[in-house]
């Protein structure tokens, strides 16, 4: 996950960062450590002072666990706080607006960014919700604005979601996935603007549940937390949803749907939501996973998936009896 060490006789592009509370400063951290010369702006003269303070001590802890390549200093000494918005994005080639979560504030600072921003700039959003079309359709340069919604914080959880909007230009998109990438991100591309993206509807369609089941007196919170942690949490750290229904069913996902989908469909409808996987769907999502990991090497996978959790346990018990 570190990325690439930086090339003295390449040097990355700046980077500007507008708005330094937890993920202003996480992105700071993933790009200084990448390379790039990063200008931070924040507005706050409180956060502001804390800040250096913060990157220490964040890149100190990364370096104990062997996540630096290179000396702290070296990484701390490529971020500069600009004392303006102008300041931090003069040359930058990208932006990344990490202010809070309003639509008016993000209109408005869109809006001056773009005026302020050289014209070949990309300028990404952190939303963790609003879209690229709810800030953006209204503005000049509306073309090099999307959505990059990270993961918190940026620096260990490397999946960050891309959202472009309709009328995001291709090579804004291009531009934007490569940069991540090279700065050790895991950019995943987002088909479509919908509210809270990927990441965040997966996460609510299980809150929306744990909560349902806390209130039903069913399980209590710690309870909920334990089975994610020392059940679904633990495999998913290794494989994903569709992955681990599609190893736990000889046969694979499409037997998976066949002897579980009307149970699932049965859960859903309690809660008021009816969306059977139908068989079109089901052939879909079986076709991808074949297109993957084809049956004749189900059982070999199956062994890797319990070899990579036997590693991941070692280190839980390894960590716990430390
Ligand atoms: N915290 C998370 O888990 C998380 C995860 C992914 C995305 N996000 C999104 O990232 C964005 C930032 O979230 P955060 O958690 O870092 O919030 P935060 O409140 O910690 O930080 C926001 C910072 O922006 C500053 N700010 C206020 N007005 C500003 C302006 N006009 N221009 C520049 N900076 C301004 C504030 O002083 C503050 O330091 C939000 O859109 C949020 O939804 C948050």
């Amino acid at each position: 996950m570190n990325p690439a060490p930086p090339d003295p006789a390449r040097p990355r592009r700046a980077i500007a960062i507008i708005g330094g509370g937890s993920i202003g400063v996480a992105f700071a951290i993933v790009f200084a450590r990448a390379g790039h010369e990063v200008r931070l702006s924040e507005p706050d003269a409180g956060r502001r002072a804390a800040i250096g303070g913060i990157l220490a001590a964040r890149l100190g802890d990364l370096d104990r666990y062997g996540l630096v390549d290179e000396p702290i200093e070296a990484v701390i000494g490529r971020v500069e706080l600009a004392d303006s918005h102008a300041r931090a994005v003069a040359g930058a080639a990208y932006v990344q607006e990490c202010a809070p979560e309003r639509l008016d504030l993000k209109t408005a600072l869109f809006a001056e960014l773009v005026r302020l921003a050289p014209e070949d700039a990309v300028l990404a959003s952190a939303s963790s919700a609003i879209t690229a079309s709810a800030f953006a359709a209204g503005l000049p340069g509306r073309e090099r604005m999307l959505v990059v919604h990270p993961g918190n914080p940026p620096f260990l959880i490397p999946v960050a979601e891309v959202v472009p909007a309709p009328f995001t230009a291709e090579a804004s998109i291009a531009f934007t996935q490569e940069l991540l990438a090279g700065a050790g991100l895991t950019p995943v591309l987002i088909r479509k603007e919908v509210e809270g993206f990927v990441f965040n509807r997966l996460q609510g369609a299980l809150l929306r549940e744990a909560y349902c089941l806390v209130r039903d007196g069913v399980v209590s919170v710690e309870d909920v937390d334990r089975i994610v942690r020392d059940g679904l949490g633990l495999r998913w750290s290794v494989i994903g949803p569709f992955e681990t229904v599609d190893l736990n069913t000889s046969g694979g996902i499409a037997s998976h749907a066949v002897k579980m989908g009307p149970a699932y469909a049965r859960m859903g409808a309690e809660r008021g939501q009816h969306d059977p996987w139908t068989p079109d769907l089901v052939e879909k999502v079986a076709g991808e996973r074949r297109a993957v990991l084809p049956l004749e090497q189900w059982a070999e996978r199956v062994a890797w998936r319990d070899r990579r959790l036997m590693s991941l346990v070692r280190h839980r018990k390894t960590e716990a009896d430390a």
